[in-house]
């Protein structure tokens, strides 16, 4: 999607999606924030053991080492196997959890708890069942937004996702796409700088999927933020992204032993895990793309091995071209 799409574009292709006002916007969203760099430095998170955790359980390193620097409106997919930490690291990036080592910064400054220059969308929508759809988009709004000025964002962004019909609506009375499309807007009445998706359409039946995927091109077309999207589906990250990472573990490293986190002495030779970038590259072409295309295939491919599935689909203890186990967790 070239950077001139319009928002009537947007709004024609979520009413396609169904329930949707075929009505243009007259204009783009209004009050959008610029898009925001972020920049991850020596990043690590490791998890004490909970309370009552036998003595004997070790802390457990999730990540390590994550170095990477997402441009100010880049789409940048997370790929990784199960486990393997890709909602840890947006949860850090977020402000929702700290690392245990190194920084994320935004717009080069860090991250604070719950940070408002970013928003997060998961694969629930996570609405209040009580709450008109409206209203749930509403409580995305930043803080002392006017009344006025407030409705008539609500009332542009349900335009945008092409629920100006079930404004009124209760999510029980929506589908899950729907659904799905109101949490999307939900997280863009905040205007933010980053947006966070941990796999926003994982829940949704193919066709839906497809659909969500280009009106999210869409509508980062018409309101330019910077995405980290995880997702499990590499086709999706292939479509989506500017970039890809793959997250997943290098080779065992050796424990050279030393002091746990709770205090206990660690013995040498154990093995530590963490995972951090064992891939990364860059998506060729414009979107949308053509999903048939040989490129793509290629990078589908490598994407595949990486995470360890062979070319015939089946997945393998070790994927050896890459060296990524499976997590162990
Ligand atoms: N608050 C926490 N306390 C202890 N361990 C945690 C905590 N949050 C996450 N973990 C552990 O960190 C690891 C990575 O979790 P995370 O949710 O980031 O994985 P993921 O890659 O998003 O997995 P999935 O693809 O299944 O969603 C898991 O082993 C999980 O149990
Ligand atoms: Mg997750």
């Amino acid at each position: 999607m070239s950077a001139s799409t319009t928002t009537s574009t947007v709004a024609r292709r979520a009413a396609a999606l169904g329930g949707g006002s075929a009505r243009s916007l007259a204009a783009g969203p209004s009050g959008a924030k610029a898009a925001l760099a972020v920049e991850f430095a020596g990043l690590g998170r490791t998890f004490a053991p909970s309370a009552g955790t036998v003595a004997s359980v070790a802390a457990r390193p999730v990540l390590r080492d994550v170095s990477l620097t997402v441009r100010a409106g880049e789409v940048l997919a997370i790929l990784g196997t199960s486990g393997c930490g890709k909602s840890t690291l947006l949860r850090i990036a977020g402000g929702l959890d700290s690392p245990s080592t190194g920084s994320v910064q935004i717009d080069g400054s860090p991250t604070t708890a719950f940070d408002t220059r970013c928003a997060v969308g998961f694969q629930e929508p996570r609405l209040l069942p009580w709450r008109t759809v409206a209203a749930n988009v509403s409580l995305g709004l930043p803080r002392g937004t006017a009344r006025e000025a407030g409705r008539a964002r609500v009332a542009e962004l349900l335009e945008l996702v092409g629920l100006t019909a079930f404004a009124g609506h209760r999510p029980a009375a929506i589908s899950g796409g729907m659904a799905q499309r109101t949490s999307l807007a939900r997280a863009l009445a905040r205007n933010p700088g980053v947006l966070l998706l941990d796999e926003p359409f994982g829940a949704l039946d193919a066709l839906t999927r497809l659909k969500m995927q280009d009106l999210l091109l869409d509508v980062h077309a018409a309101a330019p933020t910077t995405v980290l999207l995880v997702t499990h589906d590499v086709d999706e990250a292939l479509q989506l992204a500017d970039r890809i990472i793959l997250l997943g573990q290098e080779p065992a490293t050796t424990d050279a032993g030393g002091t746990r986190a709770d205090g206990n002495a660690r013995a040498p030779g154990a093995t530590t895990f963490g995972a951090t970038i064992v891939q990364e590259l860059t998506v060729p072409g414009n979107r949308p793309r053509d999903r048939g295309s040989a490129e793509l295939a290629e990078l589908r491919g490598r994407l595949l091995a990486g995470l360890g599935i062979d070319r015939h689909g089946d997945a393998r203890g070790v994927a050896s071209s890459t060296n990524i186990p499976h997590f162990p967790y």
